[in-house]
């Protein structure tokens, strides 16, 4: 149940340094923004810039060294059920079968359900994920692509009233990436859940969220907050209109322009 209307998730001037051989390394560098209930907000930024460091903070890992992170007006005290975390790594534990995995939130206090239920859920998701003919396969049996569509699978099963994805889709096809896309859509349809994605992909940015947040270089600051136009539920077609179109080269000349950045001050760094 929640308390009252502000933001689900904010971010206030939030700085994350880590220890390192030469004194303080600053990842995250004063950065402020916020997402409303039922929004889906992603973020892009060039490799290395602290995009995943910004997700742990929400997920409960790792805690801001200034500022503070809130979710729905609350210091972030630790994980927690309310949160579905899909990694960059695909976060399934290599000792449970694919079911199992699927199963594992569904049997944890917070989201307990009953046996029948479990097994119902668990079946939907397989077949949902192309999974139903693995129930009982291990993951090192799987292909990455397969991992990550179970680790999906393990995320949307507990329904969660956050997702935080990183790079989720990354390991799979094309064509299996626009299905797992599609599907996430239609999860967002059914449950309404508040969305942070980051990607890497700013077709996958613009066709998914209702905001994308273009981050720099490392230390990572926002460059841009870009509000996407198009209504849900999306379809397919929406990539072919000239607003995409706009919006993408939008985008990606900001994304561009941050790997130029980062390129430099690699540079730099070599030199001195
Ligand atoms: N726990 C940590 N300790 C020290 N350095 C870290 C830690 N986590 C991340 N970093 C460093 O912070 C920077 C940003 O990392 P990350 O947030 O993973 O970037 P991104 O996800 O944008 O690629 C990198 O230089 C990385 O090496
Ligand atoms: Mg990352």
């Amino acid at each position: 149940m929640r308390a009252e209307a502000g933001p689900r998730i904010e971010f206030d001037r939030v700085v994350v340094e880590f220890p390192s051989s030469r004194g303080a390394l600053r990842v995250v560098d004063d950065v402020s923004f916020t997402i409303a209930d039922g929004e889906f907000v992603a973020i892009i930024g060039p490799s290395g810039c602290g995009k995943t460091t910004m997700m742990n903070i929400v997920a409960g890992f790792v805690n801001p060294t200034r500022g503070r992170v809130l979710l729905d007006g609350r210091p972030i005290a630790g994980p927690g059920p309310d949160r579905g975390v899909i990694f960059q790594e695909y976060g399934v534990f290599p000792w449970l079968t694919v079911k199992e995995n699927i199963a594992f939130g569904l049997k944890l206090a917070a989201n307990r359900a009953a046996p029948s239920e479990r097994d119902a859920i668990c079946d939907r998701y397989m077949r949902l994920m192309g999974l139903a003919d693995f129930a009982d396969a291990w993951p090192k049996m799987l292909s990455g692509g397969m991992r990550q569509r179970l680790a999906l699978a393990r995320a949307y099963a507990v329904r969660p009233q956050f997702l935080l994805m990183d790079e989720p889709f990354g390991a799979l096809d094309a064509q299996t990436r626009t299905a797992m896309q599609d599907l996430l859509l239609q999860v967002l349809q059914t449950e309404g859940k508040t969305v942070m994605l980051i990607t890497h992909s700013v077709e996958e940015a613009i066709y998914l969220a209702s905001r994308i947040i273009v981050m720099s270089a490392r230390p990572t600051r926002i460059r841009e907050e870009i509000r996407i136009p198009f209504a849900y539920p999306r379809a397919e077609s929406v990539h072919e209109t000239r607003e995409f179109n706009e919006l993408r080269s939008h985008v990606r000349d900001l994304v561009m322009k941050e790997y130029a950045a980062q390129a430099s001050q690699q540079l730099a760094r070599v030199a001195d």
